[in-house]
């Protein structure tokens, strides 16, 4: 008998500057109910990132190599095309408090209008990173705060190579 197709195909997009244990346990998380899950890091970024999409890649891979069904990927343009070009069947997004919700429910909606075949799965934060953002990590750090447990080891030794000088609590 042969290896049953895939058939479950979730993308995971995001900008992810830098990955954090938040996005960590959702990925882990989706991996456990999914085939696949294609984690897809937004290319054409409007926001000046920290880190370029290659770095974003190298610590993404890094630190889900141990889950054979997670796979990093990097994408430009609508996600939606990309998801559809992937065979994928759903996107996942994180909800972390309520203020998260419009901005999620504008895109899923969009999103809908564009594909809809292509379902939004939303997942909730765990409550231990349901404050984290890569936003007040980048902001914590610079300021020379503690970001440590709130990013996975790799990222913040990534953040001492990038910010010398600052964040070395
Ligand atoms: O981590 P982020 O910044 O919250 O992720 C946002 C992301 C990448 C999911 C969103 O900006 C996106 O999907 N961009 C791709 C362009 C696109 O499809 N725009 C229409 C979405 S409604």
């Amino acid at each position: 008998m042969g290896q049953a197709p895939e058939t479950r195909i979730a993308v995971y997009p995001g900008s992810f500057d830098p990955i954090t244990n938040g996005h960590l346990d959702l990925i882990l998380r989706t991996s456990r109910f999914v085939d696949r899950v294609i984690v897809a890091i937004l290319g054409n970024e409007t926001k000046q990132p920290l880190f370029s999409v290659q770095e974003r890649r190298e610590m993404l891979s890094e630190v889900t190599a141990d889950y054979p069904n997670v796979e990093v990927d990097s994408f430009d343009g609508l996600l939606v095309d990309y998801a559809a070009g992937r065979g994928a069947t759903m996107i996942v997004r994180g909800i972390r408090a309520i203020s998260d919700y419009e901005n999620e429910w504008q895109m899923a909606l969009m999103n809908r209008r564009l594909q809809p075949q292509l379902e939004t799965i939303f997942m909730m934060a765990s409550e231990a990173n349901s404050f984290v953002s890569s936003r007040l990590v980048k902001e914590v750090f610079k300021l020379g705060g503690s970001v440590s447990g709130l990013v996975p080891r790799p990222v913040e030794a990534r953040l001492k190579a990038r910010l010398p000088g600052v964040g070395n609590k």
